[in-house]
């Protein structure tokens, strides 16, 4: 009875909506993002560590509260040395998403609160999490490069320590305010591909490490996370704007997908992208080479013009598209472009997480459990004779 009621729907859950969440709402239609109330446009102008408060408290810090918020982030910025360790012992050639996802539950070993289930201890283990990701992907990009791993800096923001422990200078004030705005803008992003994938651990009850480690395997991919160096790598291999409308041709003839382009939510522009192209526009005129920008800009245009064109429909823009030039502008080497986007994007895990496990939206069943069609046809419609080892043949 139960099956003939089933419906399958091989949709990769486009349009289907899971559960409730008072995190933050994608409006693809619209092409407004909002994280707990507020507008993105708006929030690009508050500092990440405002954002990961708003984020995980709910609400935006006053005046006051924000220095020592500062303060407590900065305090759990210090990796266990036998992490760091550990991440010696690694390949230079590792991808940095690979040792980003290895690291994490690492520092689960590390944690006091491991053990403590209470929603305090939640929070306090995401304060941890959110404070480490910059000083595990700078302490490995030293490493690979046969370099000691800077240690960080409490006198500095988030942003400004992340380039600092990087480079092993100072930062300029440049860079730090386009490094904050891209976290801000790329630190949630309700139920995609890796937010769900962490929401899906965390609704077993593991701990928010095991979560998060799988929020980091699913954004490295390159239909997620992934695409920002995709995008780079593409600017890079044409040069120039000359290639740009025969390569764009080519690659919509031949049905590849042209990275940064396309979402799986939005049917307008990615509000991000707005706000990054600029960025990205005043950092190419700054260093006097304003080619990655243009080259974007004309691969966008020469695409939207192509399927409007083709199937009268528009592709957007997504955060992925600018972010790419932006960082390159920035001195970022582009395999930590996604690494980037993970510093970010672990405020939004976190939080996904504590809502996951302690609610804040309408309850559902405890743990995600779809189901699927069995199609395995390998002995017809009946079940396979079982062979013993010796008696099989094959053919
Ligand atoms: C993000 C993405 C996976 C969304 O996929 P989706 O919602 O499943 O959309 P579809 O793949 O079904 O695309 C719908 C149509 O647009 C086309 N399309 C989507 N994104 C495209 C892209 N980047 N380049 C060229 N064509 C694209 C598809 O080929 C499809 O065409 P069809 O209807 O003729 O088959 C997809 O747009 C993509 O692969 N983009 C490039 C990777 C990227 O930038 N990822 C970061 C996302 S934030």
């Amino acid at each position: 009875m139960e099956n003939d009621c089933k419906i399958v729907l091989n949709t990769g859950l486009r349009g289907v909506t899971i559960a409730n969440t008072r995190i933050c709402e994608v409006d693809g239609k619209n092409g407004r993002l909002i994280y707990r109330g507020y507008m993105i446009q708006d929030l690009a102008q508050a500092s990440y560590e405002e954002v990961v408060h708003l984020l995980l408290h709910e609400y935006l810090p006053m005046a006051e509260e924000l220095q020592p918020y500062r303060l407590r982030l900065a305090a759990e910025r210090e990796m266990p040395t036998p992490v760091i360790a550990a991440l010696r012992t690694c390949p230079p050639k590792a991808l940095p998403m690979d040792i980003l996802q290895a690291a994490v539950p690492m520092l689960a070993n590390f944690d006091p609160d491991i053990a403590d289930s209470s929603r305090e201890a939640a929070l306090r283990v995401a304060h941890r999490l959110v404070a480490k990701f910059p000083t595990i992907i700078a302490a490995w990009h030293r490493i690979r490069g046969g370099l000691d791993p800077v240690a960080p800096s409490p006198e500095l923001g988030h942003a400004a320590n992340f380039l600092y422990m990087l480079n092993g200078r100072a930062p300029e004030e440049t860079a730090v305010r386009a490094i904050d705005t891209a976290l801000v803008l790329h630190a949630e992003h309700a139920f995609n591909a890796s937010t769900f994938a962490a929401r899906e651990v965390a609704s077993t009850q593991a701990h928010m490490y095991a979560a998060v480690a799988a929020g980091v395997g699913s954004l490295s991919g390159a239909l997620h996370g992934g695409a920002n160096a995709k995008v780079m790598q593409m600017l890079l291999k044409l040069g120039s704007p000359d290639h740009v409308a025969d390569f764009v041709h080519a690659e919509l003839d031949a049905g590849r997908k042209i990275f940064g382009l396309g979402h799986a939510v939005y049917n307008v522009d990615d509000p991000r992208a707005h706000i990054l192209a600029p960025m990205s526009k005043a950092l190419g005129e700054r260093t006097g080479n304003p080619r990655w920008y243009e080259m974007s800009t004309l691969i966008e245009k020469t695409a939207k013009e192509i399927f409007r064109q083709r199937k009268n429909a528009d592709i957007p823009v997504n955060v992925d598209f600018y972010s790419a030039s932006l960082y390159y502008y920035l001195g970022i080497p582009v395999d930590l472009f996604t690494p980037v986007f993970a510093i970010a994007r672990v405020a939004g895990w976190a939080a996904h997480v504590i809502e996951e496990q302690f609610g804040g939206a309408a309850s559902k069943p405890v743990l995600y459990r779809p189901e699927s069609e069995y199609v395995g046809d390998y002995c017809g419609p009946e079940v396979c004779e079982f062979v013993p080892l010796e008696k099989r043949r094959k053919g």
